[in-house]
């Protein structure tokens, strides 16, 4: 039985607060923690599978063309060696998964520089990728793609664009103004499960382990791409090793591990090298931001400018969201918004944890520190003076916001100390010493949602879903959930994830996942519980469970008579969505150290205030902060996709030469969680933290480096020679 829930209007009974069980919120382990560590939770490449052949894609050596032809035969009677798939429906876009209307090339058409083309199976994964570098494969090849942003003529996306009032004439009258141009490189997720599928067919029933963030649409998209229907298709993807906005959506591996097992008769494993999934899975587009801030002479904002280039493939409809929280982060009535892309010949541009706030609110937020020492105001003070009463551009009222809490209490926390604003003030040997901050805004997603929550006649919980865990903590949050709502501890409540049998969630994307499916598996044991009060002559309201057992210590088992109580909780967003702004909020504080003579940055301290609405585990909530703050610090100072400018194709594609930040570029995080209540985000009244805490803290480092060593910088990453090189005398 399917309980639908539309909202639509803001819940503010907070009826989780009087839950008896009380493990909600607690920072309890992850459910799975055990597996994850001892190595017994199994990952898509990993599942013994007999008389599996292994398959190493090809990929394109060319920037923009077609491939005209492939030679089977110059690798087929080579060791191992069993077939080679070029079939036309591996390059399609649907293959990617980027789900966009229009394919924009057809069979064989090539269009970034390690797209793949083909697969090559053989007995032995070093058989396949022996015979893989060997395949003979000839191009027509197009000369001239453009392969640079900056010398191609952009595109605007109108939907994005805001004039309101008049911004050059708020400049001018401004008593300070600020307009600067920052610039970020592209990222990579770099997540540490490489892409891998093993697919197996039974008939025409496809069974495909895989390692995806949100089978609900992956399911349709392999269809798609396979031209064959859903119900012939299984998904499984029960453990996944990170993904990060790489795993949204199918990309290669999967289409062409069910192609070789159809093809070939066997099942067939295709995990992407290291490189490969670099080159060929999605990049975050790097950017150029225009800031213009006109202020008054206490500060406040009259005038708001953010205009934005950043990239993708020709035909491609995702363009990096570089404006989605400037929108409504501060006031400022004369307003001037645009976001250009260029089309180039890179690989394919996506989703990368935060799309949009992760390189746009760098921007804002240094460009805010600007202009607080040009007004001489305390940047703190200058941010608590800006945040509007309302969105700025749509009128619409806030769900909730704690930017005032996150930025007072981040303060009081780290110890920020408003009275020494001057750069190059402390120096420790070679080291000068400097703090810094920033503001964070994530917008809040939300996402229709369906999961079945099966009350055993053994008293014990079992949770059903195809929603995946990307290491996010998802298992853990849906047994304290369910444990909250019907009395048990969370060992009482079995979460079975990753599997497209089940009923299909939202996946986990955009910071979604624990809001949507939370409320779908909240949704599903109201019901329960309603079933169960009628039980006892009593309301749901009434019904206090803990432990599992009624307050007047009936044991559930007895209620349920030796029957199982199943129901399916179906959540969907409602028209609420359109009522309000709702967003995650937060503030940075952080301390480095940059050596006058190299230019390093040290990050010696950070701290990270966060309002995500209710927080469901303090633990793994806490982590997805630290993880955020830990990308902030890869944004700020190290991590940089290059591009070679003859042929587009991304020269450092392993963790040796793209650099995320390692244990020791990290120091101890400290997280400051405040707590709210949300009711119009969702109804548990939960939004997402998945991503918040890399929305502007790459800023907080960059205005303590400032603040250290008096070095202004606008390029992101501040790599040593960036540094010296803005370093004063
Ligand atoms: Mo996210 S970048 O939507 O996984």
């Amino acid at each position: 039985m399917t309980v639908h829930f539309k909202q639509n209007e803001p819940d503010n009974s907070n009826r989780l607060d009087g839950m008896k069980q009380g493990v909600l919120g607690k920072p309890l382990p992850r459910i799975e923690g055990l597996a994850k560590v001892t190595g017994t939770a199994p990952y898509a490449a990993e599942y013994p599978i007999d008389d599996c052949a292994e398959g190493v894609l090809v990929t394109a050596t060319i920037t923009r063309g077609e491939v005209t032809s492939i030679d089977r035969t110059s690798v087929l009677s080579m060791p191992g060696v069993i077939a080679v798939v070029d079939d036309e429906k591996l390059c399609t876009r649907a293959a990617q998964g980027t789900a966009n209307e229009a394919p924009m090339q057809g069979p064989g058409q090539v269009c970034y520089w390690g797209q793949p083309i083909a697969l090559v199976v053989a007995e032995s994964f070093e058989q396949a990728r022996d015979a893989a570098k060997h395949l003979s494969v000839e191009y027509r090849e197009d000369e001239g793609a453009p392969v640079d942003p900056d010398a191609v003529e952009p595109e605007e996306q109108e939907d994005e664009t805001v004039h309101q009032g008049d911004l050059a004439h708020a400049m001018a009258e401004a008593a300070h103004s600020v307009d600067v141009t920052y610039t970020t490189k592209g990222h990579a997720s770099a997540a540490m499960e490489p892409h891998a599928a093993i697919a197996e067919w039974d008939g025409d029933k496809l069974t495909v382990h895989a390692s995806l963030q949100m089978l609900n649409y992956n399911i349709s998209e392999l269809a798609d791409a396979l031209d064959i229907e859903e119900e012939n298709i299984r998904l499984i993807s029960r453990f996944v090793g990170g993904g990060f906005g790489s795993k949204l959506g199918i990309s290669e591996e999967v289409v062409a591990a069910a192609l070789a097992a159809k093809q070939v008769g066997r099942p067939v494993r295709v995990v992407q090298s290291r490189q490969q999934v670099f080159q060929t899975v999605m990049r975050r587009s790097e950017t150029t931001q225009r800031l213009r801030l006109a202020a008054d002479s206490d500060g406040t904002l009259t005038g708001f400018g953010h205009e934005a280039l950043v990239s993708n493939l020709p035909g491609e409809t995702f363009a990096e969201p570089v404006l989605q929280s400037s929108h409504f982060m501060y006031g400022g009535e004369n307003r001037e918004l645009m976001l250009n892309v260029a089309r180039i010949h890179r690989m394919t541009a996506g989703s990368v944890r935060a799309p949009g706030e992760a390189v746009g609110m760098p921007a804002l937020e240094g460009a805010m520190d600007v202009l607080a020492e040009k007004a001489g105001i305390d940047p703190v003070e200058l941010r608590l003076r800006n945040i509007p009463e309302k969105n700025p551009e749509e009128g619409l009222p806030f769900s909730s916001h704690k930017l005032a809490e996150c930025l007072k209490q981040g303060a009081e926390a780290f110890g920020w100390d408003r009275a020494s604003r001057k750069p190059r003030q402390r120096r420790e040997g070679e080291w000068w010493i400097g703090t810094g901050m920033a503001g964070a805004a994530r917008v809040h997603n939300i996402s229709e949602a369906k999961a079945r929550v099966t009350l055993k006649a053994d008293g014990t919980a079992l949770v059903e879903t195809d929603m995946t865990d990307i290491g996010t903590g998802t298992y853990t949050i849906l047994a304290q959930i369910a444990g909250e709502m019907l009395g048990l501890d969370t060992e009482q409540v079995l979460v079975e994830l990753g599997d497209t049998r089940h009923p299909r969630g939202p996946g986990s994307g955009g910071s979604w996942g624990a809001a949507s499916i939370g409320s779908a598996v909240y949704i599903a044991c109201k019901a329960i519980r309603e079933e169960l009060a009628a039980k006892i002559g009593a309301s749901e309201e009434e019904l206090d469970l803990r432990e599992g057992k009624t307050a007047s210590g009936e044991a559930l088992t007895d209620l349920l008579e030796g029957k199982d109580l199943a129901r399916e909780g179906h959540y969907e967003p409602g028209d609420i969505e359109d009522d309000y702004t709702a967003s995650g909020f937060g503030a940075f504080f952080a301390e480095v150290r940059v050596n006058h003579y190299t230019g390093e940055t040290r990050v010696d301290r950070m701290l990270g205030a966060f309002g995500f609405g209710r927080v469901l585990n303090a633990k793994t909530a806490r982590s997805q902060c630290i993880g955020g703050i830990t990308w902030s610090i890869g944004v700020a100072l190290t991590e940089a996709l290059e591009f070679d400018p003859r042929d587009g194709h991304l020269v450092n594609c392993d963790l040796a030469e793209y650099h995320v930040p390692v244990h020791r570029d990290v120091p101890d995080l400290e997280i400051v969680l405040v707590e709210e209540r949300d009711g119009a985000a969702s109804p548990i009244q939960a939004k997402g933290i998945g991503e918040l805490g890399m929305c502007g803290g790459a800023a907080a480092i960059a205005n303590a480096i400032y603040n250290a060593c008096g070095a202004r910088l606008y390029d992101y990453p501040m790599t040593p020679d960036r540094v010296l090189a803005a370093m004063p005398d």
